[in-house]
C-alpha cells in the first residue's frame, strides 16, 4: 500500500480482538491486513492444505500461530508450530506452509511482500491490500 491508500485497520487507536477478526472471513491463503507499522503489515490468514514452494529474496517473514497446528516446511526440515509459537523464515530461504486441519496464523512482514514470493503467480497469490 502507498501512503495515499486508506489507513489500515488498527491504526486509529482501536483495540484489535483476534478472535473477532478471524471470525469475519472463511477463505484460506488470503491474508488480511490487520495493522501496519513501520513499513510492516500484521496480516491474519486462515490456512488449510499445502502452499507452493517459494522464497522472499528481500524479506524475512514471521509466522505466529493463533489457532491450530501449522507447519513450515524447509528443504532440510519441517517446523511445526502450535498456538503461541512463532518462527521467522530467513530471507531467501525456500519454504512452504501447510496445515492438515484449518489453522489461524498471524504474519509479520514488509507491506510490499507478496505471499507467493518468487513463485509464479497462481491461484495462491493473494490480492494485495485486503484488510480486516
Ligand atoms: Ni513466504
Amino acid at each position: 500500500m502507498s501512503p495515499t491508500d486508506p489507513v489500515a485497520p488498527a491504526m486509529d487507536g482501536v483495540t484489535v480482538d483476534l478472535a473477532d477478526k478471524f471470525a469475519t472471513f472463511d477463505d484460506h491463503w488470503r491474508p488480511r491486513i490487520a495493522a501496519q507499522l513501520n513499513g510492516q503489515d500484521v496480516r491474519l490468514v486462515k490456512v488449510q492444505g499445502v502452499f507452493p514452494w517459494h522464497s522472499h529474496p528481500d524479506a524475512e517473514e514471521m509466522f505466529l500461530v493463533w489457532r491450530g497446528v501449522f507447519r513450515i516446511e524447509l528443504r532440510d526440515r519441517t517446523v511445526t508450530l502450535t498456538p503461541g509459537q512463532f518462527f521467522v523464515v530467513p530471507r531467501g530461504l525456500e519454504h512452504r506452509t501447510a496445515a492438515d486441519d484449518e489453522a489461524e496464523v498471524l504474519i509479520f512482514e514488509p507491506s510490499e511482500v507478496v505471499n507467493t514470493g518468487d513463485a509464479p503467480t497462481s491461484a495462491f497469490t493473494a490480492p494485495s491490500g485486503l484488510t480486516v
